[in-house]
């Protein structure tokens, strides 16, 4: 067995995160460039003193975890979800079961809650957030950005959502209170069901083919016949039909 092989099986048994599960050149990448700044010969010795360091440890989750988001990441997507998914959707049920899976930092959900806000009252709102990370959602949850996470935000949302304080952006609590964090490893937990949407976006790229398989799979069975799943700018699914999806919209996919 290989020093990462080694180092991957430790890894699952102390944490339960599955590295094989993520695309082997550039976690390894990522890693040794961590493990070689710490002063490591190898992964075995970097492992060693991850067990009695805990500040190396999270910065072990840290490197493996990438958690670069933005509000309204790719705006014009966001503008396909806001003038024809949701109204659609909501021809069918007045009330949205949501969900943003790998939500890291909270851009997202919250850009989600942003964007129901205009087609209900805020009362009925309501958005999962999840994420393996539990340092970006303790930062998601107190809401507090710098101005580059904003980029895209149009000026009149950025009025009537954010507080300015400072040189960052506060999101407003009314629509904090809509998104509720939860900690979910997306390759190793149970998924709910009977979702409207699902957004998960930027973080399957970094997943092997077999792990990706398995997840459609897996959302597909997480939403309700006529759901959407919504997928980063670069995931596009090549054969969506055998995972129970068709089209919808380019990075929407519909379950069949
Ligand atoms: C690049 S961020 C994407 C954030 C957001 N979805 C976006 O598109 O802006 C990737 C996120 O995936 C999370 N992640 C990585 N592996 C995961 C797993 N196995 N289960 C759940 N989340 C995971 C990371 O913690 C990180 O917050």
């Amino acid at each position: 067995m290989s020093d990462y092989q080694q180092f991957i099986a430790n890894v699952k048994r102390k944490t339960g995160i599955d590295l094989a599960l993520y695309k082997e050149a550039q976690m390894k990448r990522r890693l040794t460039s961590l493990y070689e700044k710490k002063g490591f010969k190898n992964f075995d010795e970097f492992f060693r003193a991850m067990n009695h360091d805990q500040a190396l440890y999270h910065e072990f989750l840290d490197r493996m975890t990438i958690n670069v988001s933005e509000f309204f990441r790719n705006a014009k997507r966001w503008e396909v979800l806001e003038k024809k998914i949701i109204p659609k959707l909501l021809e069918k049920n007045k009330r949205l079961k949501v969900w943003s899976a790998a939500c890291s930092t909270g851009e997202e959900p919250y850009t989600l809650a942003i964007i129901l806000s205009k087609f209900m009252p805020l009362s009925q709102v309501s958005v999962l957030a999840t994420d393996i990370d539990d340092n970006a959602m303790a930062r998601a949850k107190l809401g507090i950005y710098m101005e580059r996470s904003l980029q895209e935000v149009p000026e009149d949302v950025k009025k009537k959502f954010f507080v300015k304080e400072g040189s960052h952006y506060k999101i407003i609590d009314d629509i904090k209170r809509t998104v509720t964090f939860k900690k979910h490893n997306l390759l190793a937990d149970p998924f709910d069901t009977g979702f409207d949407l699902i957004v998960c976006r930027n973080v399957l790229i970094y997943f092997t083919e077999e792990a990706k398989h398995e997840l459609y799979l897996k959302f597909n069975r997480a939403l309700r016949p006529g759901g959407i799943f919504f997928v980063g700018s670069t995931e596009q699914i090549f054969n969506p039909t055998a995972y129970g999806f068709e089209v919808e919209d380019t990075f929407f996919y519909r379950k069949m």
